[in-house]
């Protein structure tokens, strides 16, 4: 067969599922940020977990599709592999079909087998089938569905032929089949060895199971089929390649490798060529779905693709940033069949340059870690660089073993690699513990509805907000125990249960006898949280439920206000802004993106200003219920998240036009103007590239003023009367204003909030000039207590003895502060000339002695004022010293200071 390209490989891939009745789907997100239990897509089965596990459902009953996968992390992770062999990736595209309860093992293995050899001609004596060592079915079917030679049928055990997605979810067992690419043919013993030339291209799976935490399988309520084939291997297969390296989906990123680095790429199996390519589409698709590079999780991972691609990339001798520039050969090449790349091109080349130019500086910080272990253990005559260093360098600086490996060899030292195995295999099982954790987290089965109140068929219906509340009954009530809260299930619930970033409503619930259970959270739709139920007869009674309508409202404001704010950003920063997180609350609303820089003030000042624009035209707000999906698709400009699975008829929230359109399940204002007034308040960085804005509108603002007004009233207060005086005029202004004021008079909640912007900017220059001049103040009066200071230093050596013509003086000084007393050393020793003196004051409860020795008597005399001070510091309890010229120390006693400096006039006259 001559060339055939990947492009027509795909192709031909879905319409032969088509034919045989499945619906092409979009791949889901690389990055699923819904699944606690997979860092990222690994097969193309995950965006239908909850279709095998039984939870979800969808339109059809077959699928086909090619799904973004990375192996580089969890269960599957090829990462070590890649730029070893011609067939591992990190980022590989997934074509597969799927069953859902309908067709399993015989067809699933009948048209395998007819795409490959019909379709795509491979010759039949060049492919093999494995079977799970028990699948007596499997094995039969491929007798009598396919013309395969049946010595070509092998059986194998749970390590190749048991497929699991990770430690838990669905699961079952599997046939793969095999291609032979050797020159004369392989033997039975080649298939699942690890060869080159004799590898897996598809995997057929035939899920009936789910592992749950514990490592138990339970039986699925359906069996289906879900069938796995790497793109990249089978472009390589059919164009007779002996690398998957060797193929147009990979040649125009190595083409490009060459150029930038001036070396030239020989088609080899093994080479830094090949891993950098690799790891630049990981990169390219992972950042474009969301994901950053990061210390944690999956961004750590992203980190680590990139810092071995970059280390590759010095094996090539080329040791500036070079990943970045390759991002537009990988948009080029797959931005036709994954647009989402081309999107947000800018943003990824910023992403990854910000990385290589902070992985340099690593290197730079790593080296210089290890100059300084080396110089430690130089003269070690055993030459083993510590084990545990080398783990320090990799885990602390992201410094690469290899490297270190490379830099011990250089200074004649090996690295001591088995104990680095034992320290990375304690971090593995820490972060295999971590994993868990998160599992047992994610784990929603508590707030399943039994089979009992699913018959009852409850309705979760938040949408029409009503002051008066919703009659209803009361279904269930559970204690969670250990605890003073029940979990209520009623047959109308109208309390918003946390989706979407929006929290859960609260309220209360009223029964007929005027019992009252306030309603603290709501969870998974139908879950609704009390405290202190008294387990009454109240089951199957009628209940009065009320939403905290004025809080609600509130939460709407927020809410809408976050898709004026999301097109806003777009409009402001560029297309690459994407929800990555919000959270609405009745307070403010809280929303991540991608973005490289700071907002600056005037772009946050244009946000605003489209926000409140479009609040000020009170543009009615439209909720398009239960919408195929395919036509919510074909909202120009619409906007999905990240990892969110939408089921085949969704709801769309729409503001002007299309000027705000997005699938969103929350609640929100009738018409824009309810919102009142948008304000951001805070504008911060979360991560490298990812920014987050606070903002509140409606009553949040008063509550703003309020807080600010607060803030204001505590400035003033520390300020002296002189200064304050004019300002409470201004308050009163704010005072007044707060009490009258009506969110929804946006003009006069702006002018308020404009007053005390300006108010709050001459009250900080007035503090700073207070407290510059409170500064100034304390300075003089320092000078001037030292003046005073010296004059009794003076005093007190001028009246003291003299000894063989040296003064010996003690005296108690006036001193209040430890500045001041630590300016005194200097002029003790300038007043004294010859002899010596020690000094006490008593500051804050506490003794302070200072001591001092001229020189001649230290060289003639012996004496030392570290040596003296400590000796009377002992007599008061204390301690201290210093050198023999000049010394401090400290002490308790305060009762024995005169006898103590008595005591070292005598012992000094002595002395001298
Ligand atoms: N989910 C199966 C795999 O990834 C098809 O191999």
């Amino acid at each position: 067969m001559n060339f055939i390209s990947s492009k027509e490989i795909r192709e031909s891939f879905l319409k032969f599922f088509e034919s045989k009745n499945h619906t092409i789907v979009p791949s889901s997100p690389v990055v699923p940020f819904e699944d606690q239990t997979l860092l990222f897509a690994n097969a193309g089965m995950n965006q239908f977990k909850d279709v095998f596990l039984g939870l979800g459902t969808r339109e059809y009953k077959r699928a086909a599709d090619t799904q973004k996968c990375i192996r580089a992390g969890g269960k599957h992770n090829d990462l070590e592999e890649v730029g070893v062999d011609g067939y591992h990736h990190t980022f590989f595209e997934m074509l597969g079909n799927w069953s859902f309860g309908d067709y399993y093992k015989k067809e699933a293995i009948a048209w395998a087998w007819e795409l490959l050899t019909e379709v795509w001609k491979l010759p039949k004596d060049r492919l093999w089938a494995t079977v799970y060592k028990s699948d007596e079915e499997a094995l039969n079917l491929w007798k009598t569905e396919t013309d395969i030679n049946h010595s070509h049928i092998l059986k194998f055990g749970e390590k190749d032929n048991f497929w699991e997605m990770g430690e838990t979810g669905p699961c079952g067992p599997c046939s793969e089949i095999h291609v032979d690419l050797t020159d004369n043919g392989c033997k039975p013993e080649d298939v699942n060895a690890g060869l080159e030339d004799v590898i897996e291209i598809w995997n057929l799976v035939f899920i009936q199971y789910n592992r749950d935490e514990k490592g138990e399988l339970h039986p699925l309520p359906m069996k289906h089929v879900d069938t796995g084939m790497g793109l990249e291997r089978v472009v390589r297969v059919l164009n007779k390649k002996k690398s998957n390296y060797d193929t147009d989906l990979f040649t125009p990123i190595l083409n490009e490798i060459g150029k930038i680095t001036g070396k030239k790429y020989e088609g080899e199996y093994v080479s830094p060529f090949n891993a950098i390519a690799d790891h630049i589409r990981a990169l390219t698709f992972a950042i474009s779905d969301g994901a950053i590079p990061s210390n944690e999780g999956r961004g750590y991972v992203l980190r680590r693709i990139l810092r071995r691609a970059l280390r590759l990339a010095r094996k090539l001798d080329y040791n500036e940033p070079i990943l970045h520039e390759l991002v537009d050969t990988v948009v080029t090449n797959f931005g036709g069949v994954f647009p989402e790349i081309r999107d947000k091109k800018d943003f990824v080349k910023n992403v990854i340059k910000a990385e290589e130019d902070s992985f340099n500086l690593t290197l730079d910080r790593g080296i210089e870690h290890f100059q300084n272990v080396y110089e430690r253990i130089k003269n070690n005559s055993d030459k083993v660089f510590p084990g545990e260093d080398a783990f320090k360098l990799y885990d602390t600086y992201g410094f690469p073993v290899d490297l270190t490996q490379v830099m011990a060899r250089e200074n004649g030292f090996e690295v001591d690699m088995k104990k680095f195995d034992e320290e990375m295999k304690k971090q593995k099982d820490r972060a295999r513990a971590a994993r868990k954790d998160e599992v047992i987290l994610a784990d929603t089965k508590m707030f399943e509805l039994d089979e009992k109140l699913k018959a009852e068929n409850p309705v979760y219906n938040p949408y029409n907000l009503s002051e008066k509340g919703i009659k209803t009954t009361l279904l269930q009530a559970k204690r969670i125990a250990g605890s003073d809260l029940e979990v209520l299930v009623l047959k109308d619930n109208p309390f918003y249960s946390e989706s979407g970033g929006q929290v859960s409503d609260t309220g209360k619930l009223v029964f007929a006898d005027g019992y009252e259970l306030e309603v603290i959270d709501v969870k998974n739709n139908h879950f609704i949280y009390v405290k202190n139920y008294d387990h009454r007869n109240l089951f199957r009674k009628e209940v009065n439920a009320f939403v905290d309508y004025k809080r609600r409202r509130a939460i709407q404001r927020n809410h809408s206000a976050t898709h004026l704010l999301h097109e806003a950003l777009r409009e402001v920063l560029g297309n690459h802004v994407k929800q990555m997180g919000s959270l609405v609350s009745d307070e403010y609303l809280r929303f991540d993106f991608p973005h490289f820089k700071k907002l600056s003030a005037e772009e946050i000042r244009k946000i605003e200003e489209i926000v409140n624009d479009k609040i000020s035209g009170d543009i009615k707000v439209d909720t398009l219920e239960d919408l195929p999906l395919e036509e919510a698709n074909s909202i120009p400009n619409v906007k999905k998240f990240f990892g969110d699975k939408y089921g085949s008829r969704v709801r769309i929230v729409r503001m002007d036009e299309n000027f705000s359109a997005e699938f969103c399940g929350g609640t929100h204002v009738a018409s824009t103007g309810d919102i009142g007034l948008f304000k951001i308040v805070k504008e911060e960085s979360i991560s490298s590239g990812v920014r987050r804005i606070f903002a509140r509108t409606g009553e949040g603002i008063i509550r703003l003023i309020e807080e600010r007004f607060s803030d204001m009233e505590n400035i003033v207060s520390e300020l002296p009367e002189k200064y304050s005086s004019k300002f409470n005029e201004a308050l009163e202004k704010i005072r007044d204003g707060v009490k009258s004021a009506d969110y929804t008079d946006a003009s006069m909640m702006k002018l308020m909030l404009q007053h005390q912007s300006n108010t709050i900017k001459s009250l900080n220059e007035i503090r700073e000039k207070y407290i510059e001049e409170k500064k100034q103040q304390q300075k003089k009066m320092l000078k001037q207590n030292i003046g005073r200071h010296i004059e009794q230093i003076k005093s007190i050596i001028d009246s003291s003895e003299t000894v063989n013509g040296s003064t010996v003086a003690a005296g108690r000084l006036d001193i209040q502060t430890s500045d001041e007393f630590k300016e005194i050393g200097d002029e003790i020793r300038k007043a004294l000339k010859n002899g010596v003196a020690l000094f006490a004051a008593v500051i804050d409860g506490k003794i302070n002695l200072v001591c001092a020795v001229s020189d001649n008597l230290i060289k003639e005399k012996g004496l030392s004022a570290g040596k003296l001070i400590s000796e009377t510091a002992k007599e008061l309890g204390g301690g201290g010293g210093g050198r023999p010229q000049f010394a401090t120390a400290g002490a308790r006693n305060i009762e024995g200071i005169d006898e103590a400096l008595t005591h070292f006039v005598t012992k000094i006259k002595n002395q001298i």
